[in-house]
């Protein structure tokens, strides 16, 4: 089993810090009404996932960390949700079976050389009319070849992919029409859309 990373145990226990930079985001995907079947990807702990069974009628939510997955299966969810453990990067999801593609704090993680196939998968996946939904920590500027380090509670230092999506970046990627808003406190950007028909 993987374990989850010590900083995620420590969210899904106290979340505040996390949802006081949350509600605008919270209220554009409220707005933007995540309804039908909806995918989230990198679903995590789930506070996010919480918010989809609000108004979805089926959640898939996959996570390649089975202890994530358990604290996000022992929130009281009231939906209707699978989950799955898999790697984003190896999983194919069924093609056309959902009206919502969501996913929170991971498309800065996801590594440029995966970047194409990423989102061709989110396209596949998503119906004739269907729509995507993302929101991710926002800085005004990239950090340098998009890395960051992170030291967990136990001293061990990591490097990883962080990759700060400026709004031109996303309202011009290719394939897509996605309109991207940075929050007023500037700490997240969330953007919806769908792809190119
Ligand atoms: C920064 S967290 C975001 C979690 C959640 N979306 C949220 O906003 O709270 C990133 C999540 O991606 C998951 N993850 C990392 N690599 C993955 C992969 N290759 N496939 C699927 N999930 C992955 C981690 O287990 C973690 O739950």
């Amino acid at each position: 089993m993987v374990a989850a990373p010590r900083t995620l145990r420590r969210r899904h226990r106290d979340p505040r810090p996390l949802v006081r930079r949350h509600p605008p985001a919270q209220q554009a995907l409220d707005d933007f009404a995540p309804t039908g079947d909806v995918l989230e990807l990198a679903a995590g702990t789930g506070w996010w996932t919480e918010r989809l069974t609000n108004r979805a009628r089926h959640v898939t939510a996959v996570d390649a960390n089975t202890e994530t997955l358990d604290l996000n299966r022992a929130r009281d969810h009231h939906g209707d949700i699978t989950f799955v453990q898999a790697d984003i990067f190896t999983w194919t999801p069924p093609p056309a079976a959902y009206d919502v593609v969501f996913f929170s704090y991971w498309l800065s993680h996801v590594p440029a050389e995966h970047l194409d196939a990423f989102w061709h998968h989110v396209a596949t996946a998503l119906r004739p009319t269907g729509r995507v939904f993302l929101l991710d920590s926002y800085r005004e500027a990239r950090l340098d070849q998009d890395r960051q380090q992170r030291i967990l509670s136990d001293g061990r230092a990591f490097h990883i992919v962080k990759r700060y999506w400026q709004p031109d970046e996303l309202s011009a990627l290719p394939g897509w029409h996605l309109t991207p808003t940075i929050t007023t406190h500037r700490q997240v950007i969330y953007a919806h859309g769908a792809p190119a028909r």
